[in-house]
């Protein structure tokens, strides 16, 4: 029997941090197919907040620090594009004091990745939010503007922070933009096909969405990118909440994925 010197020689993972497993999986998984775009239900947050006796804003919060692990590793891996459910336009009839403090953390948590040297200029993230934005205070609404004028270069990835949205409004939102087009004479009905309705989306210019994941163990899309989902779209449920939702659940989820699509072909 060695000492533990020598063990550790031998087998260095045993050396290794999170990190470096992390970057181990990531480059193993990079040998699969990886999803262009990937949306995330953030779901559970209030109920995890509750299994552990804290503030429902306490979910919410660790909720955004599990969109940001799940962000860095899709970004690691080449996802070029990813979508996520920040607020339901229903969301405005929870207690003002639940909706007020999720414009603050929403506002707080886009401050906080586009500050210099964060997440967005790690990995040259454009941002958009999608959504009905008449429905913002004017604090949360100049914070957005900001946010999607200071990265609309961005060229590496694009993150879609659904915000407060539903397709139902981003549908019929597309169809007034259209009907005032037609109105005013510069198209006729004829012209309008898949494409050009697309075009008038809010999530417009868009990788076709390959993926996607709600938590919590509730299976329905909740009125979230009911025309993003297409016929090859995956869609997976899985029970925990989302700020259980670590990396270390995603990973596996990712290799059912990707014998998912090899089944496709
Ligand atoms: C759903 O869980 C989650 C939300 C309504 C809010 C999610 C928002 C964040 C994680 C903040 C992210 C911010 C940015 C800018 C991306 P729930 O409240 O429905 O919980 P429940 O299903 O247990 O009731
Ligand atoms: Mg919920």
């Amino acid at each position: 029997m060695g000492s533990l010197l020598d063990w550790l020689i031998h087998f260095p993972p045993l050396l290794w941090g999170l990190e470096q497993v992390e970057e181990v999986a990531i480059r193993a998984l990079k040998h699969g197919k990886i999803p262009q775009h990937v949306a995330f239900v953030m779901d559970g947050n209030r109920r995890w907040a509750r299994e552990h006796r804290v503030e429902t804003i306490e979910g919410h919060s660790l909720g955004f620090e599990t969109l940001k692990n799940l962000l860095r590793v899709c970004l690691k891996m080449g996802v070029k594009e990813v979508s996520t459910f920040a607020f339901s336009i229903e969301n405005f009839k929870r207690s003002k004091h639940e909706v007020d403090a999720l414009m603050d953390i929403a506002k707080n948590s886009l401050n906080q990745i586009t500050a210099h040297g964060d997440m967005v200029d790690q990995y040259g993230i454009r941002i958009r939010i999608v959504g009905d934005l008449a429905l913002l205070k004017p604090d949360v609404y100049e914070t957005v503007v900001n946010v999607v004028e200071s990265t609309k270069n961005n060229t590496r990835a694009t993150l879609n922070v659904c915000f407060p949205y539903t397709s139902r409004h981003e549908i019929s939102n597309s169809v007034q933009s259209i009907v005032h087009l037609a109105e005013d004479g510069k198209l006729v009905p004829e012209d309008i096909d898949e494409s050009l309705f697309e075009k008038h989306l809010l999530l417009n210019d868009s990788h076709p969405l390959d993926w996607l994941i709600r938590t919590s163990g509730v299976e329905r899309l909740s009125d979230f990118l009911l025309w993003q989902v297409h016929e090859d779209s995956q869609i997976s449920f899985i029970d925990s909440y989302w700020p259980d939702f670590s990396i270390w659940r995603f990973f596996p989820m990712l290799i059912r994925y990707q014998l998912q699509s090899q089944q496709g072909e």
